[in-house]
């Protein structure tokens, strides 16, 4: 069921300032900021040849990245993203196992275009999963 890594995230207070960080401290590739106003956060792209790091930047009062840079100042990694065929079908097969679908349950569409649904931390090891429909 499950694919490729899509992506690793990670929250950031300053997203000109971690932009800079992975363009001209790392030199990766790094794509314009994109606003995301339904998941409350501006996003970056960092580029690597076999993946992808995105830098969330809190966007509005109710981010939910705003609590998570309250209790990680500095920033920190935030969700993991697994590439999924069926997210209908990955949904339903994980939620028959226990495992809770944050929100409505019913898959938004992410950064990219493509449907994602997130999954608790306390049912992943304490990591917050969002599976990608590619
Ligand atoms: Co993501």
């Amino acid at each position: 069921m499950i694919g490729r890594l899509n992506h690793v995230a990670i929250a950031v207070p300053d997203l000109a300032a971690a932009t800079a960080l992975y363009r001209d401290g790392l030199g990766a590739n790094v794509s314009e900021p994109q606003a995301l106003p339904e998941h409350g956060v501006t996003v970056v792209f960092v580029e690597l040849p076999n993946t992808k790091v995105e830098l969330l930047e809190p966007l509005g009062a109710d981010s939910p990245i705003g609590k998570f840079l309250e209790s990680n100042a500095s920033g920190g990694m935030h969700h993991i993203c697994y590439e999924v065929d069926d997210i209908i079908a990955a949904r339903d097969h994980l939620s028959a196992q226990g495992a809770r679908v944050l929100g409505t349950g019913e898959p938004k569409i992410g950064a990219h275009g493509k449907p994602v649904l997130f999954l608790h931390p306390k049912d992943f090891n304490g990591t917050l999963v969002e599976l990608e429909q590619v």
